[in-house]
């Protein structure tokens, strides 16, 4: 339908990267709906020609950014504050009704139907779920409530420094006026729930429409080994227990999206001299902006186990590293021997 469209974000070279496996993922999944991607000044050129080959539309939006290093401080994310750049998706009024999705999803199959929705309708967010996940939500565009949520941000600003607090206090009777608005889970599927609630994943994982990679580590972080074609096992990096979902989106990678970035120059020809899982190895870890070069993300730092703790507590579990189900386990393993 010309008149509804997916949108993501992407304000750097890296999570271009994840727009693009969104992108290609929805397009597999032969979505009817347009597809959208909002972008900053500081996105390289030849990565927007990219864009070009998986987005119908790219739209270049002024960073918004919360500037609230207090809050942020308090999710360990001090890089979110430029989610609020997220709000400019309620500008595109050229469409009638828009499902918002964060460049670190990826669909599992066709989810038009999401489009039947009204505003707000989202997902429960798996840290504190009388809060929805902004991640993937369903929203009408329009100038009086963007102008709306700019004059909340500058009055009020963000519980967490980013576009889901500004979002949850904006339509804070998601919680509890209409249970339309709520989301499956399967929607917004994040590997938290591996050990918030490993069985019910067992149990339900298979239907998973959506999947988000929420969190410090990003698909793109990792190195794929593109002959086992999975991700590479690194013994700093503590086991994943289901890491099912992060192969799918480097195949997806490998797949669609390495072969673009080849033709447009951005990456040199896997085919001339260099072995593919070389190439691979290599995509993960620079930075794709020929343009202008960005750092490559650095790995977490390391903590004190005083700040772990204190991550823990606020919900801030490293779940695909030290807080994975299998080092808990291990833990528990040892207090009962
Ligand atoms: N984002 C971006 N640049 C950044 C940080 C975030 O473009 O430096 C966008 C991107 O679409 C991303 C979304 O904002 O998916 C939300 O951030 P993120 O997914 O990292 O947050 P999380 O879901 O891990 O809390
Ligand atoms: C959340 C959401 C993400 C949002 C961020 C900042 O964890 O997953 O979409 O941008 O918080 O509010
Ligand atoms: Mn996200």
């Amino acid at each position: 339908m010309a008149d509804q469209s997916f949108v993501t974000l992407a304000t750097n070279d890296s999570y271009v990267k994840g727009a693009l496996v969104l992108g290609s993922s929805l397009q597999h999944h032969r979505t009817i709906k347009k597809l959208t991607v909002l972008i900053t000044p500081q996105v390289s050129a030849p990565m927007r020609k990219v864009l070009e080959k998986v987005f119908d539309e790219i739209l270049l939006v002024d960073v918004l950014d919360s500037g609230d290093s207090a809050h942020l401080a308090l999710m360990k994310r001090p890089e979110l504050g430029v989610t609020l750049t997220k709000l400019h998706c309620w500008e595109l009024t050229q469409y009638s009704k828009c499902v918002f999705m964060d460049a670190d999803t990826m669909v599992l199959s066709n989810i038009d139907e999401l489009f039947e929705k009204e505003e707000l309708s989202a997902a429960p967010d798996p840290g504190w779920p009388d809060c929805f996940n902004s991640g993937v939500f369903v929203y009408r565009p329009s100038i009086e409530t963007y102008n709306h949520l700019l004059q909340l941000a500058t009055e009020k600003g963000s519980f967490d420094g980013g576009d889901q607090g500004l979002l949850n206090t904006f339509f804070s009777s998601w919680a509890t006026t209409d249970i339309n608005k709520h989301l499956p889970f399967i929607y917004n599927l994040s590997s938290i729930s591996l050990y918030s609630y490993l069985p019910a994943f067992k149990a339900f994982g298979s239907n998973a429409k959506v999947v988000h990679f929420l969190g410090r580590m990003k698909p793109w972080n990792y190195t794929y080994d593109s002959k086992t074609k999975s991700i590479k096992d690194d013994t700093s990096d503590p086991t994943m227990v289901h890491p099912e979902f992060l192969n799918m989106w480097w195949h997806t990678f490998i797949t669609n999206i390495l072969p673009l970035l080849e033709q447009h120059g951005i990456v040199k020809d896997a085919t001339t001299g260099v072995k593919a899982e070389e190439v691979t190895e290599a995509v993960s870890h620079m930075s794709l902006s020929a343009a202008a070069p960005t750092s490559p993300p650095s790995p977490p730092p390391a903590e004190s186990s005083e700040e772990r703790k204190e991550r823990w507590e606020q919900g801030q579990a490293d779940y695909m590293g030290a807080d994975s189900f299998d080092n808990i386990k291990k833990k528990l393993d040892t207090y009962l021997q």
